[in-house]
């Protein structure tokens, strides 16, 4: 499908608001890429189960070798610096480092990510890391997981182990990755590891999440107190699909359940009190633990990717309100819709809302299905025109005052993309999975242009 063309793809973006030393970057995550499951001491992770159980990927594929960075982690730094990069925002897999989750501390697991991180800083790419991107020792499933308090402390002795061996070069973490799809998509909704659906169990697997955000965060500080420490969250603009009130009341409890739900208890605000009713699931709590939660927080990530229109759903599980296909609507290979201005309105809604120190757009990016062509290009304007568009409008929510510190593409190179398996390409570089080739699609070189852009940044390897 291609988009209508509003503008080229060369209309300037104005970069007057974005601060000197604005962190242009690229996000990956240690199962979509890695590869090299049972190597050097990994244990498994649900991700493993999750994707080895019949019927739950499609094509039946799995992060078994997925982009093999594990063993091409150095040729995968070559691509950040042909882009210009100035960071990489990846995560660290808990079950290559702690295998089964607690206790014993696998020294090569954590030395590959050690190696990882001289490259970055060799190469000039400062690295952001992240503790937990989904993937949870299978051993600490098999005990509970998530709906039990004990996982929260276990994320906060795993962070210590990591600052402590990371802390001296990594200033930049992230305790979790999208706790909504930890607890929502995994527990209630059951498309995602450890394919749950139990209200209960999703509730009470939210509530230890930003539990063992808070304890991580102080984990980290404690081993690192030069760390920068925020939280990733994927949020949505939330509109009804009506002039109704039923869809006005379903638009309220979506935005309670995507975006104040995560929102509210890190900023020291509980959890909101319509979706406790909601839900009507007792919250494990204890006394101190609110303070837990709400951890001062260095940034604020935001993963943002679509829009949601909702209607009404009484007979669907909480929040009873669904998304609606709106038609006419340019929507990417994933089938989400493009709105570009949903960024700006994020980043402006968390600006005025909770007054963040700082923003960073942690993922942002598009989904098509690429080919490489024979002359070995990749033509793929659509992502292309995304990207730029999305980036003018994080400049806009900057010129409006958002404190906007830097922006991560999703993805580096196209991976693993959970129940989608390997059809779902996000990559800035494509890659073959047969061979392992990466080759830079258009919308990298563009990225590469944009950096360049920036007036105040320059980086003499961009491709
Ligand atoms: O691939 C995912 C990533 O792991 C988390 N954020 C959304 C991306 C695209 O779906």
């Amino acid at each position: 499908m291609t988009q209508p063309e509003r503008t080229s793809v060369s209309d300037r973006i104005d970069y007057t608001a974005l601060p000197d030393d604005f962190v242009w970057g690229v996000a990956t995550s240690a199962y979509q890429i890695e590869g090299a499951v049972s190597e050097d001491g990994r244990g498994p992770s649900i991700w493993d189960t999750f994707s080895h159980t019949p019927g739950k990927i499609d094509n039946a594929e799995n992060g078994d070798l997925a982009c093999d960075h594990y063993h091409r982690w150095r040729e995968d730094i070559d691509l950040m610096r042909r882009l210009g990069v100035g960071a990489y925002r990846f995560s660290l897999a808990w079950p290559r480092i702690v295998p089964d989750g607690d206790g014993h501390v696998n020294a090569k697991g954590l030395a590959f990510y050690d190696r990882l991180v001289d490259g970055l800083l060799d190469a000039g790419i400062s690295p952001s890391a992240t503790l937990y991107h989904w993937d949870l020792p299978q051993a600490l499933q098999d005990r509970g997981g998530w709906p039990v308090r004990e996982t929260a402390e276990h994320l906060a002795a795993y962070a210590q182990v990591v600052a402590e061996k990371l802390g001296d070069r990594v200033h930049h973490w992230a305790t979790l990755n999208e706790p909504l799809c930890s607890a929502w998509i995994g527990h209630l909704e059951g498309r995602m590891a450890p394919g749950l659906t139990d209200l209960t169990a999703a509730v009470r697997a939210s509530y230890h999440l930003l539990l063992g955000h808070g304890l991580a965060a102080q984990a980290i500080r404690a081993a690192a107190p030069d760390a920068e420490v925020g939280i990733v969250n994927n949020l949505s603009t939330v509109e009804p699909a009506t002039g109704s009130e039923a869809d006005a009341a379903a638009a309220r409890r979506m935005d309670g359940h995507t975006n104040r739900w995560w929102l509210d208890p890190v900023h020291g605000r509980g959890f909101p009190t319509d979706m406790r009713e909601l839900y009507a699931v007792e919250l494990p709590e204890r006394a101190g633990d609110p303070q837990i939660i709400a951890q001062p927080l260095d940034w604020l990530g935001l993963n943002y990717y679509f829009p949601a229109v909702v209607t009404a759903e009484p007979s669907g599980p909480p929040p009873h309100a669904r998304q609606v296909r709106r038609l006419h609507v340019p929507r990417t290979g994933m089938d989400w819709e493009i709105d570009a201005d949903g960024i700006e309105t994020l980043l402006l809604r968390l600006t005025h809302e909770y007054a963040p120190r700082k923003i960073y757009v942690t993922e942002n990016g598009s989904a098509y299905p690429d080919i490489v062509r024979p002359e070995g290009t990749v033509a793929d304007p659509e992502r292309t025109r995304y990207l730029h568009d999305h980036v003018a409008a994080c400049a806009r929510a900057a010129r409006k005052g958002a404190p906007l510190a830097g922006y991560f593409a999703w993805s580096l190179m196209d991976n693993f993309e959970w129940a989608y398996g390997y059809d779902k390409r996000f990559g800035l570089f494509h890659v073959d999975y047969a061979t392992q080739r990466r080759t830079i699609k258009d919308s990298g070189r563009h990225y590469a242009e944009l950096i360049r852009g920036h007036p105040r940044r320059s980086s003499p390897h961009a491709a």
